[in-house]
């Protein structure tokens, strides 16, 4: 794997032609995705300042961005519109980090459409000439131009009672209370993951530190909460955080995850009193960083198809990185449901190769003699196959010998699902374990699988579940059934 040195991994970019060639050298990759938001070049992490614009009808998307190749390092907003969810066009760097309140990157953030007008929180991440850093709360706007216009001051700095690390502010207006609030994802100085409050009456001045919200029962869980954001759903709220340095038994040695919690928000009080246990949002091996879209009826995520620290394929290609689908989340009988924006679905579903089978259906293809046992995708593609709770043993995208791919093996009887990785030629990252297992208490009746170039979307029983994961594969194009 290449080293990146201090100077390389703050590099700013004189010009957009700086990486002319390296996007040349990557469009080649076999691996460059067909439906999904990757990066221009470099790596992409966290979605950011996602919002739909009702006036103009589109959605605004910005990644975060390291022009040069597979690190962390001096980041920027790429900025993306779409008017569907599936096609996106570019629109360009949207925040560069080159003032000296995000001297060191331009970090995550949200939008909000006020007034007609849309504005960005994010993280300016300042380090001084002793690297010693400081997360300032910085403002910018979208111009009618489309370009985004930074305000020249932060509007608020860190708190001193809590560590170095408080950032990715997730802004949103409460209408009872006529007041303005943005929630901080931090690490306190004892090394506790938490949620830091702000208000104002305005948007952009006025900001005042209320306190810490107290998410009941969760006062030690992981050192560091990133990416928090709190969304209504009917008479319910959801808190969505990425919790760093905290491991569950069934994840392997990953120590940064992605978790609900459903329940109620008492802003006023700053209090979150969650209903029952915590729920990871994705059964999958590369997912983190999950946000919503701002000035949406139902709330709509997206997420990072990625972990820190991990490594992947096209690392030594110079990119690295893409977004989920986005998801549409409702609550339904007290559960998170997870679906595909419908309108979204709709229009991929005439544009790419969409299959919609029985298991029976499936098995008869495959079993004619010119198809030999396998059933073949062509990614891009979308297979929606009715199991009704039959068990299965599945290889999907495996090779032509059956070998390699994902393996899907369901039991009827105890109504458990096992997803291993294992299998796969491209293995990545076996250290974060490679088997997921899933119970699905009423029984599985139907998988729907988004295979993209190099990845792989399984959605369970109409979205009680979600399986993401990145896949590099070697021809490796079948569904067959194995023993
Ligand atoms: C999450 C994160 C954020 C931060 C950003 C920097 O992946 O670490 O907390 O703002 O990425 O790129």
């Amino acid at each position: 794997m290449r080293e990146w040195s201090k100077e390389e991994r703050y590099k700013p970019l004189e010009s957009i032609d700086d990486i002319k060639d390296l996007e040349e050298k990557i469009s080649k990759s076999k691996f460059r995705q067909c439906f999904h938001i990757q990066p221009r070049t470099g790596l992409l992490n966290d979605p950011n300042g996602f919002v739909y614009d009702d006036d103009t009808k589109t959605w605004h998307m910005f990644y975060q961005w390291f022009p040069w190749g597979a690190a962390h390092g001096l980041k920027y907003w790429y900025h993306v519109t779409s008017k569907d969810l599936v096609h996106w066009g570019d629109a360009g760097i949207g925040i560069s980090p080159d003032s000296d309140m995000d001297n060191k990157g331009a970090y995550s953030g949200s939008a909000i459409k006020d007034n007609g007008e849309i504005y960005f929180f994010y993280t300016g991440n300042h380090r001084d000439e002793n690297w010693v850093r400081t997360a300032y709360t910085c403002l910018a706007k979208l111009g009618k131009d489309n370009k985004v216009y930074k305000f020249d001051k932060p509007v608020f700095g860190p708190s001193e009672d809590y560590s170095e690390h408080q950032r990715d502010p997730k802004i949103f207006y409460d209408e009872k209370l006529q007041k303005y609030f943005i929630i901080i994802g931090a690490r306190s100085k004892d090394d506790r993951g938490c949620l830091l409050l702000y208000e104002s009456d305005k948007l952009t001045e006025g900001w005042a530190f209320k306190g810490e919200i107290k998410v009941e029962g969760y006062e030690s869980f992981g050192k560091m909460w990133e990416c928090p954001s709190i969304e209504k759903i009917g008479d319910k709220y959801i808190f969505i955080f990425s919790p760093q340095f905290i491991e569950f038994p069934d994840r392997g040695s990953i120590t940064n995850h992605n978790v609900y919690l459903i329940g109620d928000f008492d802003v006023q009080n700053m209090i979150f009193k969650p209903e029952g246990d915590f729920g990871h949002l994705d059964l999958g091996f590369d997912f983190y960083a999950a946000a919503c879209a701002a000035n949406t009826e139902k709330p709509v995520l997206s997420a990072w198809m990625g972990l820190p620290d991990a490594f992947y394929y096209t690392d030594e290609e110079d990119w690295s990185g893409c977004l989920i689908l986005p998801r549409e989340l409702s609550i339904e009988g007290g559960k998170l449901k997870q679906r595909p924006v419908k309108s979204m679905f709709d229009i991929l579903k005439k544009e790419i190769e969409y299959k919609e089978v029985s298991l029976e259906e499936l098995i008869n293809i495959m079993n004619t003699p010119e198809n030999n046992g396998l059933y073949e995708i062509q990614a891009p593609a979308v297979i929606k196959i009715a199991t009704a709770n039959q068990g299965f043993t599945m290889g999907l995208l495996c090779d032509e010998s059956k070998e390699g791919g994902i393996s899907l093996s369901y039991s009827q009887e105890d109504k458990t699902l096992k997803i291993s990785k294992a299998l796969l030629k491209h293995r990545i990252n076996p250290e974060f374990g490679e088997e997921r297992v899933n119970v699905f208490e009423d029984g599985l009746t139907e998988i729907t699988c988004f295979i993209d170039k190099s990845s792989i979307e399984i959605f369970f029983n109409d979205g009680d579940q979600v399986f993401t994961t990145r896949i590099f594969p070697e021809g490796e194009k079948y569904i067959a059934f194995r023993n």
